[in-house]
């Protein structure tokens, strides 16, 4: 007689658990943990997104411009790059787990994509005002971090808000 045929139960997608809180105990109650760290990964999201797009512009721009823009956008790009390492690894530091993909970085971020291929102006403007993007961002975590005393965060913060406005000033001169 033919053994009935034991079916294996159906592997489960493997979803993310959250880090437990309680091996965390740096002075920060859950509830505000995870209002900074949810922050966080917004900015996350937008330096990201703008990183991308910077180096996007960096291999497309055109025109007279083309070494000073080529060049401008890469320094740009190289600091991003180091930056979302910075934001992302605090995350971790706070308990969280990082967004690191395509799909959550969209649904985060507040700096649209690129449409086309813009001019090397346009793109300069489009840059200009995704840094100021990025800025508000930022700002807007700062309460959360400064409510819980969470320092090292506000410090962080502090750090991209001043490159940002700075990066912002200097590509609005570009085109003024
Ligand atoms: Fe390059």
């Amino acid at each position: 007689m033919a053994s009935k045929a034991v079916k294996k139960p159906e592997k489960k997608a493997k979803k993310p658990v959250a880090p437990s809180s309680k091996a965390l105990d740096i002075g920060i109650p859950a509830d505000k943990l995870n209002a900074i760290t949810a922050g966080l990964s917004r900015l996350l999201a937008d330096t990201y997104s703008l990183y991308l797009k910077t180096h996007n512009y960096h291999w497309n721009v055109t025109g007279p411009q083309f070494n000073t823009l080529h060049t401008m956008f890469e320094t740009q790009y190289t600091e991003l790059a180091l930056a979302v390492d910075e934001i992302a690894e605090r995350i971790r530091a706070l308990g969280a787990w990082a967004p690191g993909t395509y799909s959550e970085f969209a649904r985060l971020s507040s700096v649209k994509e690129a449409d086309g291929i813009p001019s090397a102006d346009a793109m300069v403007a489009d840059l200009a005002a995704d840094q100021a993007t990025v800025v508000r961002t930022a700002r807007s975590v700062f309460p959360l971090a400064a409510d819980a005393s969470d320092e090292p965060t506000a410090d962080l913060l502090t750090q991209r808000m001043q490159v940002h406005e700075k990066t912002a000033w200097m590509l609005r001169a570009m085109i003024a």
